[in-house]
C-alpha cells in the first residue's frame, strides 16, 4: 500500500485547479445505463471511485471510453445493449454508490440483481430508503444472501414518496429510477445537493422531464425513452473545500480554479469567522490567509445542503486544531464520523469526542508522526494537518486517498507543499 509522506512547514502558494465531482460523476455514470445512446461526460475526475465504477458499468453490456477532449479528460458510456443484470459482490463492495445501478437496470430492462453495498465504514449506511423508494415505484424486491434481486415486469409506476429522513443517494436512486416511469413520482424531503442537481440537469438533457430541481419536492414525469447527451460534471465543492482549508492551515494565497464560489458558502463563511480571507472569482476563489496571525476557534455543525457538509468536517477539524480556543464540532449525518480525531491527536492535536460531537482545543503547535487514513474525507484531513505539522508526517492507507482525490500530491506540490508518494508493499486492508 502507498503511502505520503510530507514535511511540514511550507506555505502553499500557487493555482490548484478543481476537479468534475467524484459524487456526481458516479451518479451520472449510472445514468448511462438508462439510454441506448451515447452519454459523453466531460470534466470527469480520474479516480480510484469512478475506475471501479466504470468496471461495473462494464461488466453490465455498457462501453466505456476513457479520453482526452477538448475541454480534457472525458468519457464517453455507451451501453448499445444492456448484457447482464447482475452487479456482483466484487464489484459493488469497493464503493457503495455502485448500488445505485439497480434503479436504472430496473427502469431499462424490469430486472436486477445487485449486491449490497460496501464503501467507507462510517456508520451503517443502510439501504433501506433506496428499497423503500424503488418498492413504492412498483419494484417487487427480495434480499437473499447479500443479494438485491428486483424485478418490474410491467415497467415501473408513478409514486408520491415521502422520504422520512434527507438522503443524497435514495433522492438520486429514486430519480434515476423515475424517469422511466409510467406516470408522475413525487419526491418530498428530497435532498438538494447540488450533485443531484446536476443528475436532473443531465437527465433532462437526455430527454428526462424533472420539476423542481434543485428544491426538495422534485417532480418527474416518466419518459419511455431516454436518449444520449453530452454533459460536463459540476466541480467538485469537496475537492474545492478542501483544498481551500489546506490554503488556510499552511498559511499563503493559494487560487482554486475551475470551480464554483457559490457551492462553498457553507465552509467559507465559517472561514472568514476564522479569520481566513475568502475572495470569490468567476471561475472559484482565492483563499488567503496571513501565516502570523493565529485563527480562532469557531463552531460548526454539520447539516444537509446548504448546510456545512459533513464531507468537510475532517477537514475542519484538522484546521481547529492549531487554532486559538475551543471548537465544538457536532456532526449530524453520520455516526461513527470521528475515526480522524485519534488520528489527528497522534501528531498533537487535542480533542475529546462525545458520541456525535468533538470538542477541538487548539493547539500551539502539531508534530509529526505516522498515521493511518480511516476514510476517505478523513485522509485528507490528515494530508491538510501534516502540511503544518513539525518534521515528517506519515499518511499510511492511501487508497481511501485515491478513491476522492485526483492527483492530490500534484496539486499541492504545485504550490510549494512537501508532499511525496511512496509505493509500498504492506498489506494493511
Ligand atoms: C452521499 C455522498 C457522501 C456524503 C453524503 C452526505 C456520494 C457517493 N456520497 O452519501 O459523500 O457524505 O451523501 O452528504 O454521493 N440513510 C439511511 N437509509 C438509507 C440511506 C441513508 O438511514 O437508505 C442514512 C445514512 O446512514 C446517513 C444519512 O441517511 O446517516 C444520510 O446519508 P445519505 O445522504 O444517503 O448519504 P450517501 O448518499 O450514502
Amino acid at each position: 500500500m502507498d503511502s505520503i509522506v510530507i514535511q511540514g512547514g511550507n506555505r502553499l502558494n500557487g493555482t490548484i485547479p478543481v476537479s468534475g465531482a467524484k459524487n456526481s460523476a458516479l451518479k451520472l455514470m449510472a445514468a448511462s445505463i438508462l439510454t441506448d445512446q451515447p452519454l459523453l461526460l466531460t470534466n470527469m475526475p480520474r479516480l480510484a471511485d469512478t475506475k471501479f465504477l466504470g468496471r461495473l458499468l462494464k461488466a453490465l453490456g455498457v462501453e466505456v471510453t476513457e479520453r482526452d477532449g477538448a475541454d480534457g479528460q472525458e468519457t464517453l458510456f455507451h451501453g448499445a445493449t444492456i448484457s447482464s443484470t447482475f452487479a456482483p459482490y466484487d464489484l459493488v463492495r469497493q464503493m457503495r454508490a455502485s448500488f445505485n445501478v439497480l434503479g436504472p437496470l430496473l427502469a431499462r430492462t424490469g430486472e436486477a440483481k445487485v449486491s449490497l453495498p460496501g464503501g467507507c465504514t462510517i456508520g451503517a449506511r443502510p439501504v433501506d430508503l433506496h428499497l423503500q423508494a424503488l418498492t413504492a415505484l412498483g419494484a417487487e424486491i427480495e434480499l437473499d444472501e447479500g443479494y438485491v434481486t428486483a424485478r418490474a415486469p410491467k415497467g415501473l409506476q408513478g409514486a408520491e414518496i415521502a422520504f422520512p429522513i434527507v438522503s443524497v443517494g435514495a433522492t438520486e436512486h429514486a430519480l434515476l429510477a423515475a424517469v422511466m416511469a409510467n406516470g408522475t413520482t413525487v419526491l418530498r424531503n428530497a435532498a438538494r445537493e447540488p450533485e443531484i442537481g446536476d443528475l436532473a440537469r443531465c437527465l433532462t438533457a437526455m430527454g428526462a422531464r424533472v420539476d423542481g430541481i434543485d428544491s426538495d419536492v422534485l417532480t418527474i414525469t416518466g419518459v419511455s425513452s431516454l436518449g444520449g447527451a453530452t454533459w460536463s460534471v459540476i466541480p467538485d465543492r469537496i475537492e474545492m473545500g478542501s483544498y481551500a482549508v489546506a490554503a488556510a492551515m499552511a498559511g499563503g494565497e493559494v487560487r482554486l480554479t475551475k470551480a464554483r464560489a457559490d457551492l462553498m458558502q457553507a465552509l467559507s463563511a465559517k472561514m472568514v469567522e476564522a479569520g481566513v480571507e475568502i475572495t470569490p472569482t468567476d471561475d472559484g476563489v482565492i483563499v488567503k490567509r496571513d501565516p502570523a496571525q493565529r485563527l480562532k476557534a469557531v463552531d460548526l455543525t454539520t447539516e444537509v445542503y446548504p448546510g456545512f457538509a459533513t464531507d468537510l468536517q475532517a477537514q475542519f477539524m484538522a484546521l481547529m486544531t492549531t487554532a486559538d480556543g475551543q471548537s465544538t464540532i457536532q456532526e449530524n449525518i453520520f455516526e461513527n464520523r470521528f475515526m480522524h480525531a485519534p488520528e489527528l491527536a497522534r501528531l498533537g492535536a487535542d480533542i475529546a469526542v462525545h458520541a456525535g460531537s468533538a470538542v477541538v482545543t487548539g493547539v500551539p503547535t502539531l508534530r509529526g508522526a505516522p498515521v493511518m487514513a480511516t476514510d476517505l474525507r478523513a485522509s485528507v484531513s490528515l494530508v491538510i494537518a501534516g502540511l503544518v505539522a513539525e518534521g515528517e508526517t506519515t499518511v499510511g492507507r492511501v487508497y481511501h486517498l485515491d478513491r476522492g482525490f485526483e492527483k492530490l500530491e500534484d496539486k499541492l506540490t504545485a504550490c510549494g507543499a512537501d508532499i511525496r508518494r511512496v509505493k509500498g508493499d504492506e498489506h494493511d486492508h
